[in-house]
């Protein structure tokens, strides 16, 4: 019984968050990228790898990222709103590189706006 009641307060602790991913805007090139042009498809799945991983751990929670291969290169950029937890800022990423794949899958630029997030990558400095 007990346990049912702090499983119950917690579920209701994680689900009254002020988190709101809702996705207010976004933004892709028209051009795509070729998937087996493998050194910019790499370097995508490095910025969101890194914002995703980092951006939360970053002061500010405002982070600029490069991709550290020498020729074909793309640079990310994301932020998560100062008022999240570490946690939200991770989720409120996760959730931005979701709607990266779904809505902009191989475009050559993306960009995602949350209510609480945002994350974006370009082959040009962000
Ligand atoms: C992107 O595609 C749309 C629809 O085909 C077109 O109207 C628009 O002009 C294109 N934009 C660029 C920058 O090429
Ligand atoms: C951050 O979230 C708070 C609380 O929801 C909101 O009032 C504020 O405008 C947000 N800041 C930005 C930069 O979106």
């Amino acid at each position: 019984m007990g346990a049912v009641v702090v499983a119950v307060s917690l579920a209701t602790c994680f689900t009254s968050t002020a988190l709101d991913t809702t996705l207010q805007a976004t933004a892709c090139s028209n051009n795509t990228y070729d998937p087996s042009m493998i050194e910019y498809a790499q370097s995508v799945e490095y910025v969101l790898d890194d914002m995703e991983t980092v951006t939360a751990n970053h002061p500010g929670y405002h982070y600029q990222t490069r991709a550290p291969y020498p020729t074909v290169v793309a640079y990310g950029h994301s932020w998560c709103n100062l008022t999240l937890t570490v946690m939200e800022c991770v989720t409120c990423m996760s959730s931005a590189r979701a709607f990266i794949k779904t809505r902009c899958p191989n475009k050559v630029v993306a960009a995602m706006i949350l209510k609480d997030c945002a994350m974006g990558y370009s082959p040009f400095s962000l």
